[in-house]
């Protein structure tokens, strides 16, 4: 452990719970091998003590923090600046305190599609469908309708998946919803290069499949948000496709996090490892 001196500067995860974050781990590593002096804690936060804990922000003299749930989408009326595309996803998940001015961005997005990149997996010209509508959806929809030669959305409350579609095809008019139950929803299986699982569906134990498992041939990239290996993915592999699990996206979003607060190039490849450990 690196000695904490009067000159630290300090980072932290503001969330509720934060027992089992990987984040401290991950930044602390590279805090370490960058020599930058900082230092990286998870506070756990309730939601009735966020704005708290965000004035505490200026007061401490913190670089930023990260933000997880259930704060991402509450935070947003305490911050002095927004990234546009947090407020086009509607939630922040990195803070970057500039002389007491509170700056909010949304790493992850970014932070995929650059695990995408890194696979060597272009969105570019790609049909891509995406399972979900909440945040984690919009999060990536928004870098992936940039690219895309379409984007077909599907989810269980479908209202959602409408208002999601109508708010992406305002930024590129590629975007289209599919429900479960439509004749061209078995076809859409040859239709796809790219399927995305956003929903918490393979989070816990025993949940059932985003999608059906016969949907997935060798032509495929399966991508899953969630950072394991989840049943979807297990069942998109063993048919011959392409899988990439969430641990990418969450390796990228702190790595793009790092060089907000410091300025400085993360260490990709020592973070990676952090994780990993
Ligand atoms: P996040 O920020 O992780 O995206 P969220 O905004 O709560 O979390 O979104 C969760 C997503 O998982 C939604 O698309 C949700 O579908 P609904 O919009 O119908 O709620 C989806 N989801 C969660 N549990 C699900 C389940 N049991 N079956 C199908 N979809 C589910």
């Amino acid at each position: 452990m690196r000695e904490i001196s009067g000159r630290t500067k300090t980072v932290a995860l503001f969330g509720y719970p934060v027992e089992h974050t990987k984040s401290p781990h991950m930044q602390n590593a590279a805090f370490a091998e960058t020599g930058i002096d900082g230092c990286y804690i998870a506070f756990s936060v309730s939601p009735g003590e966020l704005s708290g804990a965000v004035q505490a922000i200026r007061s401490l003299g913190m670089l930023g923090v990260n933000l997880t749930i259930p704060h991402k989408e509450a935070v947003l009326p305490l911050l002095d600046e927004i990234d546009p595309e947090a407020v086009f996803i509607g939630a922040v998940n990195t803070i970057v305190n500039r002389n007491g001015r509170l700056c909010g961005y949304n790493t992850d997005g970014r932070g995929f599609m650059r695990s995408l990149a890194e696979a060597g997996i272009a969105v570019a010209g790609k049909r891509v469908f995406m399972l979900g509508a909440g945040g984690a959806a919009r999060a990536v929809g928004y870098y992936l309708v940039q690219e895309a030669a379409s984007l077909i959305i599907a989810n269980r409350t479908k209202d959602k998946a409408e208002q999601l579609a109508a708010d992406l095809d305002r930024l590129r008019p590629v975007v289209s919803v599919i429900a479960s139950s439509d004749p061209g929803y078995a076809a859409l299986c040859g239709e796809v290069d790219i399927v995305i699982n956003t929903t918490s569906l393979g989070l816990k134990e025993g949940d059932a499949l985003p999608i059906d498992s016969a949907f997935f041939n060798p032509r495929h990239t399966v991508c899953d948000l969630i950072y394991h290996r989840t049943p979807m993915l297990q069942a998109a592999s063993s048919q011959g496709a392409r899988i990439i699990d969430g641990s990418g996206m969450l390796l990228w979003q702190g790595a793009l996090a790092f060089e907000l607060w410091t300025g400085q190039p993360a260490p990709v490849d020592i973070m990676r490892k952090a994780l990993g450990d």
